[in-house]
């Protein structure tokens, strides 16, 4: 199960991507927002996100204007390794390397073929796990304020 979540600025790539992932037989939950209305993304990216921390969902996608403030709220959140990507080659080497379990994407930044292109890559991409494995546990040493 896929946690999606956009703000006004992510509302319309959200769209075309629930259709995308409808198209291709995921399965998602839509945390908000609802309509364009102006609104806050911390709100919607952390109800999506907690999914993940919960472990009720497996990854969140996360839509704002640029990806940026989703991502910051995103990772504020314990366990949640969130990425923002305009680019296939970084979507895919977040989820091998730095097995990030949430993509920001903007949409006034990604067309949408390439935000689906995107979220395809980071969604078929597993992580490689190995010495990479070390590298995310000392991201997890920092949240618990410990030297990595
Ligand atoms: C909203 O105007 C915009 O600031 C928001 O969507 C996002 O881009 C923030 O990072």
């Amino acid at each position: 199960m896929i946690a999606v979540a956009s703000d006004h600025g992510g509302f319309l790539l959200k769209e075309e991507i629930k259709a995308f992932l409808d198209e291709a037989g995921y399965e998602y939950k839509d945390f908000g927002a609802y309509s364009k209305a102006s609104t806050d993304y911390a709100l919607w990216g952390y109800a999506a996100v907690s999914a993940v921390a919960r472990g009720e969902c497996e990854k969140a996608l996360l839509f704002c204007g640029t990806g940026v403030g989703m991502s910051l709220a995103a990772n504020k959140v314990k366990g949640i390794r969130c990425v923002v990507c305009s680019d296939c080659y970084s979507a895919k080497m977040s989820r091998a390397h730095n097995n990030a379990n949430a993509l920001a994407l903007g949409g006034r930044v990604v067309g949408v073929d390439l935000a689906k292109l995107i979220v395809q890559t980071w969604l078929e991409t597993g992580f490689e796990g190995g010495r990479h494995q070390r590298r995310v546990d000392q991201i997890a040493s920092i949240e618990e304020e410990k030297t990595p």
